[in-house]
């Protein structure tokens, strides 16, 4: 078992918070180990609930015809949520709940270790840019930490708002520029930190 497997089999059996009472099963998250990209949602609805998988109901069909509109299925990226049990009639998560489900995302991205976070919606938004506000950051990537952030809205929005749908369209057409412009960076750090070769004396 790897050690991403074990933090979730851990997070399967969490009942720091009411939302266990409520919940059909925990929905920890899934996709590659070693993923460049995490997408990170608010909360499980009643198809992830269900399931015990993250968007897997109308949002997660958008959210896979996103990924596709940039050459990757969900199996190339790690998908997950703020708050890992659905909250009772899909209401918005409590301060309290998002407060302590917060360690299980802390190290699933410890280990996941990506180069960029997505974050879907104003609750995932709210844990990487504090007191910003969505309809003025998203499309727009911030470093915090060693890990570049990426705000967009909610997939589900533009199924209720039918005019984010482009908007959400766009955003996402600007990921693979950002990732390429970090893996530009990073290699050319890497390649000043190779010591010049010492010069032969003869
Ligand atoms: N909405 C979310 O935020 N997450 C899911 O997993 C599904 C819908």
């Amino acid at each position: 078992m790897t050690e991403l497997e074990k933090l979730c089999a851990e997070m399967a059996l969490c009942r720091d918070c009411d939302l266990a009472k409520t919940r059909n099963k925990v929905v920890p998250g899934e996709g590659r180990e070693d993923a460049k990209i995490v997408f990170i949602g608010e909360a499980p609805g009643w198809h992830e609930n269900q399931q015990g998988r993250p968007f897997v109901g109308p949002a997660g069909h958008f959210l896979e015809d996103l990924l596709g509109s940039i050459g990757l299925q969900r199996q190339d990226v790690y998908i997950c949520n703020v708050v890992k049990c659905r909250p009772p009639e899909n209401r918005d998560p409590f301060p309290l709940e998002i407060r302590s489900c917060a360690q299980w995302l802390d190290q699933q991205l410890e280990l996941i270790n990506p180069k960029v976070i997505v974050t879907l919606g104003r609750y995932s938004m709210a844990r990487f840019f504090p007191g910003e506000s969505i309809g003025k950051i998203h499309g727009t990537a911030r470093k915090v930490g060693e890990i570049t952030c990426f705000a967009m809205y909610h997939p589900a929005a533009a199924l209720h708002q039918q005019s984010l749908r482009k908007v959400i369209e766009a955003d996402m057409l600007k990921l693979p520029g950002i990732l390429a412009e970090l893996e530009r960076a990073q290699q050319s750090t890497q390649r000043e930190e190779i010591p010049p070769k010492q010069l032969s004396l003869f």
